[in-house]
């Protein structure tokens, strides 16, 4: 079973501000496909605290997963991209480009996130928006997809011959 972490970005929702509907769509999403949720954290769009939770998350915690949502457009308060970009070892641009493409079919202002998506270590990191509408949109995109992925960044599958959906 894999792990993962949820990280909202949100100046409000840190704050007890506002509701943080967009994580649990996420955790319910990723827990019907059979991962775990092993840390939840919402936390204000501070790059260099979006950073140094990725970063334990990933290192000290070990989670297979790191899905952010929020954070990703263009507001001056927006950091979830170069937080993310500051800590990754490998970019894997065809996630984003992926979720992109399928997001643009459904609404033109999909173009307006800068998520990005990349790995640290043995950890796989995705920027999601933050609306709970997009977040379903993008990661039911990219759910079926992910497991394989996550197979091959751990050594545990190395052929892709099957093709599958
Ligand atoms: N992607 C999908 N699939 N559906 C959406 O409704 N909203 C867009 C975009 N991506 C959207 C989407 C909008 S309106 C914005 S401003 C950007 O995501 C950035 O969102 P964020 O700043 O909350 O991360």
């Amino acid at each position: 079973m894999f792990s993962v972490g949820i990280i909202t970005a949100s100046d409000k929702g840190s704050k007890g501000e506002r509701e943080d509907v967009s994580g649990m769509v996420i955790k319910e999403m990723i827990e019907n496909e059979g991962y775990q949720v092993q840390e939840y954290k919402i936390l204000p769009d501070d790059r260099e605290t979006l950073s140094n939770a990725m970063i334990n998350m990933a290192d000290d915690n070990n989670v297979n997963l790191i899905l952010t949502t929020g954070g990703t457009g263009f507001s001056m308060r927006d950091w979830t991209p170069e937080a993310t970009k500051d800590i990754i070892h490998r970019e894997a641009p065809g996630i984003a480009e992926g979720m992109r493409y399928h997001s643009l079919q459904i609404t033109p202002r999909a173009m307006l996130s800068r998520g990005v998506a990349g790995i640290r270590g043995e950890t796989l990191i995705i920027n999601l928006p933050g609306s709970p509408k997009a977040v379903k949109e993008n990661l039911e995109f990219v759910l079926p997809s992910l497991k394989h992925g996550l197979e091959i960044l751990i050594g545990k599958a190395s052929e892709c011959g099957q093709q599958q959906k």
